[in-house]
């Protein structure tokens, strides 16, 4: 059985000295389970010192993003291979990069190609706005968003990717609009759909697939129960440890009932 992977997205929040101590007291709240894998996104700032500080046999660390070409004149950015060494993983394409940063198609496709050179696997956000829903355009935008950003992966390399579907409308709508179960489980379907035609059918099942969007402590088991998601894609409730510790719980038990199913 799959591990299930649980990502926490810490955006940018918390400096240097915050961020440790919410390392600190996620390693005395969240317990090491064999089936489930912990991984937390910090700001680069404080990949370094948490690289050193977390008990790499309970956590792993992620980037929230980086620059695709390896060196150069590139002021200000850190690159894929400067962060080899630090992070197993390295959230692409996340909505936060495509709407507020213009982050096109093709940049995100470089950016994925760039991890996987770097030994770093990809977490490639896709989703669709509030307007694309509206439009009726949900399908064609996962199509495209996760077409291009595969098309230098080849099939040697595809399950070093994992896909995030994170539906813009529902990241942050906490008091607002949760994503559905049935809408979840038809863009996880279609997903695997598009990974099957490009890559086929082994690789369709092998691919990780988590939900992201306002996912909390209360929610997280109703996400993780749908079939062929592998995990979730955790913001605001990642920076409570209590909320963090309790999604990585509700994780291990459905891992455990269906072990003994
Ligand atoms: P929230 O859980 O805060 O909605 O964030 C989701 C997200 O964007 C994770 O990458």
């Amino acid at each position: 059985m799959k591990k299930t992977l649980i990502v926490g997205n810490w955006k940018m929040h918390l400096n240097t000295h915050q961020a440790s101590l919410l390392a600190h007291r996620l390693h005395q709240h969240v317990a090491a389970h064999h089936d489930v894998e912990v991984v937390i996104a910090p700001s680069n700032l404080s990949l370094q010192p948490l690289s050193v500080e977390l008990d790499r046999r309970k956590f792993r660390l992620a980037a929230q993003d980086a620059y695709p070409k390896d060196e150069g004149a590139f002021t200000g950015e850190v690159s894929f291979a400067m962060l080899r060494d630090l992070v197993h993983y390295a959230i692409v394409g996340h909505s936060a990069r495509r709407i507020y940063f213009n982050e096109s198609l093709e940049l995100i496709r470089d950016k994925v190609e760039s991890a996987v050179r770097n030994d770093i696997s990809p977490i490639l956000c896709i989703g669709e706005t509030k307007q694309d829903r509206d439009n009726g355009e949900t399908k064609q935008v996962i199509h495209d968003q996760l077409t291009t950003a595969l098309s230098n992966i080849t099939s040697d390399d595809i399950t070093k990717v994992v896909i995030a579907y994170e539906p813009v409308w529902a990241i942050s709508t906490f008091d607002g609009e949760k994503a559905k179960p049935d809408d979840m489980q038809r863009a996880i379907d279609y997903i695997r759909f598009q990974i099957k035609e490009l890559y086929g059918e082994r690789a369709a099942l092998a691919v990780r697939v988590l939900y992201g969007g306002s996912v909390t402590d209360h929610d997280a088991g109703a996400y993780l129960r749908l079939k062929g998601c592998n995990g979730v894609l955790v913001g605001a409730a990642s920076l409570n440890f209590h909320q963090f510790a309790g999604i990585v719980e509700s994780a291990h038990r459905l891992q455990h009932e269906r072990g003994v199913a």
